[in-house]
């Protein structure tokens, strides 16, 4: 299956399927002499999925990363790096219904279109969110990289159906506050609004979608490969390679085609001899390179494709019309797992493009 890989210096590659042995992702080109633990990737690993059960799928992966390559005496070698969790927690059987009834708004009819049903269905098994646990190892690795550089890059649960985080909040408090809450975010009353909008959803067999916002602090000005690899078309391919993204937004976004140019240019000061800007309506990335200023990135996530409600469907052994009610285990809303997938997706395009631009050396200490 092509298109498992993304980047060009810093190169992940996904392996594995919701309901396969393991799910995992190779590293080619991260630097050598990054200090690296198991523990490390562990942390992002776990607050992955939230602990408020009522808001989450049932499934509830105990992951326990492994490292199998590429780190020697607690240092990264150069080597590709391989890192690993298992699935265990499986019901399989839930999934043997849909393999003939296709469900609206999720992989099962194009999948077995493309592959010629020879896909493995159980789970979603490619297209399970299952597998942006290995967006989230290999982001804990980029992440990890970025912030020797200062680079920081956090997200935030910003809406969720018609609940919506009007405040702005200081990146500071979005920083420190966004695993506080089980829904990713960092204002509590926001939050409580979130989650009970959610269990309402869940309650009438039905999901909620919403909008992630991920800020990237302290990128250094002038990171970018214009055209084709410019900084906001490779972070919109790696946001738009999560399931469930339907829409990705940079500063203004779409607010931006109905402002004047007075309104949305972003006038330039200097602060402390540094050129920046008064605002930031283009959200930290102009010509596809970095400006300096906070790159600012917003994508909408469609509401939970399975839902227990009754919906029409084909029967594909039969090519007659059918009804359809999901059973089995899924998250009523996706936005909370994709708050730190998405963190974790923008940090490997930009750990990519620092190496790239040579702001981050291919050894990043000597051996003594
Ligand atoms: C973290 C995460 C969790 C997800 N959980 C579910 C789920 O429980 N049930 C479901 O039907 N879809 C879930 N999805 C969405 C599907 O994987 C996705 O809608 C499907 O693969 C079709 O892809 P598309 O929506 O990008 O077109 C999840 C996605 C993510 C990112």
């Amino acid at each position: 299956m092509a298109g498992n890989s993304i980047g060009k210096e810093f190169v992940a590659t996904s392996f594995g399927e919701s309901h396969g042995r393991i799910v995992g992702i190779i590293i080619d080109g991260c630097p050598s002499g990054l200090e690296l633990a198991e523990a490390d990737i562990q942390a992002e690993v776990d607050r992955r999925i939230p602990k408020q059960p009522k808001i989450v799928s049932g499934r509830i992966e105990k992951d326990k990363v492994q490292i199998l390559s590429g780190v020697f005496n607690g240092f990264t070698t150069g080597a590709p790096i391989t890192i690993t969790v298992a699935n265990k927690d499986l019901n399989s059987s839930d999934y043997e219904a849909m393999k003939d009834l296709p469900r609206p708004g999720h992989a099962d009819y194009t999948a077995r279109v493309k592959y010629g049903g020879f896909n493995d269905y159980r789970g979603g098994g490619r297209f399970s969110g299952r597998i942006t646990v290995a967006l989230v190892m290999a982001g804990a690795v980029a992440k990890k990289l970025l912030n020797l550089f200062q680079v920081d890059v956090f997200a935030y649960a910003k809406a969720i159906g018609n609940v919506k985080l009007d405040k702005s909040l200081d990146y500071e408090v979005v920083r420190s506050r966004r695993f506080t809450t089980s829904v990713r975010c960092p204002d509590e009353e926001c939050a409580a609004k979130m989650e009970k909008a959610i269990i309402e959803a869940r309650t009438e067999g039905d999901s909620l979608g919403g909008i992630v916002e991920i800020i990237a602090a302290n990128v250094p000005t002038g990171i970018g490969e214009p055209l084709f690899d410019a900084l906001d078309a490779d972070l919109a391919k790696i946001l738009f390679s999560l399931p469930a993204v339907k829409g990705v937004e940079f500063g203004a976004g779409f607010k931006a085609a109905t402002l004047k140019g007075s309104q949305n240019n972003d006038a330039y000061q200097l602060l402390d001899g540094r050129v920046i800007s008064s605002t930031n309506n283009h959200g930290g990335v102009l010509g596809g390179i970095s400006s300096g200023m906070p790159i600012v990135i917003r994508i909408a996530i469609k509401p939970t494709p399975s839902i227990a409600k009754e919906q029409q469907t084909v029967a594909l052994s039969t090519m007659e019309n059918a009804t359809l009610k999901v059973v089995g285990r899924h998250d009523p809303c996706i936005v909370p797992k994709a708050v730190p997938a998405a963190e974790s997706a923008a940090a490997i395009t930009l750990a990519d493009h620092m190496i790239r631009a040579g702001y981050i050396p291919k050894v990043l200490k000597e051996q003594k």
